[in-house]
């Protein structure tokens, strides 16, 4: 395998592009494609079956495109189908889930919050994690219904939003969280309005840095970092163009959008 290929990220739409900034920010020299399978979005409600059979249709994808390695950039992807991803293609895999374990150590009070969609909360691998730290802790989960549509449509500021927040948010607020961990990597992009929404003293945690710590680390042992990369950073969707360019956390012309269907 060529140091020089790119890193292959995917997504079930454009929410992946906040994992995408941190390794691109971690690794600046490194070559990054980018699928947003927004036509298919949201995955959350679907049966694992279905996801794993979309997870597998990007993996295809970006190894025909040259992926020396694939980042899923989303956790519903990850908590049902990388175990399948792993055994079924010889191509190091990195995933993200719910960053739960730093929440539950820091929590003062002994109470989180997790966002996250229903594909991740039913996910088995995410009752293992769920499952080590609810005997210190409580841990209130609640099913970001809706919010990934809103944010594929572009209206990731709207006071639509807002209010559907607002009342998913508020049985967390009452019951005392010090923590909110975003287990959906489109949902870095609601931090803003968050923001707006929980009390000042509650933490925001989202996996993004982490996921682009471990993909240099992984990188790193394979000999596989690159130091010498020339290409803009590409971004395919079989949806909009125009409302992934517009998420797309990096200056307008340091990057390219295209249309692809796959
Ligand atoms: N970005 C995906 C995730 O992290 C969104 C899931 C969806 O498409 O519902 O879970």
């Amino acid at each position: 395998m060529s140091k020089d290929k790119p890193i292959g990220i995917f997504d079930s739409g454009v929410g992946g592009t906040s994992i995408w900034k941190e390794i691109h920010h971690l690794l600046p020299l490194e070559h990054t494609i980018y699928l947003a399978d927004s036509a298919n979005a949201p995955y959350g409600e679907k049966p694992p079956e279905e996801i794993v059979r979309l997870s597998v249709k990007n993996t295809r994808k970006l190894l025909e495109m040259g992926a020396k390695i694939i980042v899923v950039a989303c956790n519903t992807a990850t908590t049902n189908a990388i175990t399948h991803l792993r055994s079924s293609y010889n191509v190091p895999f990195i995933g993200i889930e719910p960053a739960i374990k730093p929440a539950a150590l820091q929590s003062e009070t002994k109470c989180i919050g997790i966002l996250a969609t229903k594909g991740t909360l039913s996910s088995a691998l995410f009752a293992r994690t769920s499952d080590l730290y609810s005997k210190d802790n409580k841990i209130i989960e609640v099913v970001g219904k809706g919010l990934v549509e809103e944010i594929e449509k572009g209206q990731k500021d709207s006071s639509f939003l807002k209010k559907m927040l607002e009342e998913l948010l508020d049985p967390m607020i009452k019951a005392g969280i010090d923590h909110l961990v975003l287990g959906c990597s489109h949902y870095p992009y609601l931090i803003p309005t968050l923001e707006k929404i929980l009390p000042a003293h509650v933490k925001i945690i989202d996996s993004g840095m982490a996921v682009a710590k471990q993909t240099k680390v992984v990188l790193q042992g394979l000999d596989l970092l690159t130091g010498n990369q020339q290409h803009l950073p590409e971004f395919f969707t079989n949806g909009s163009p125009e409302i992934l360019k517009n998420i797309i956390p990096a200056p307008a012309g340091s990057f390219k959008v295209n249309h692809l269907d796959f």
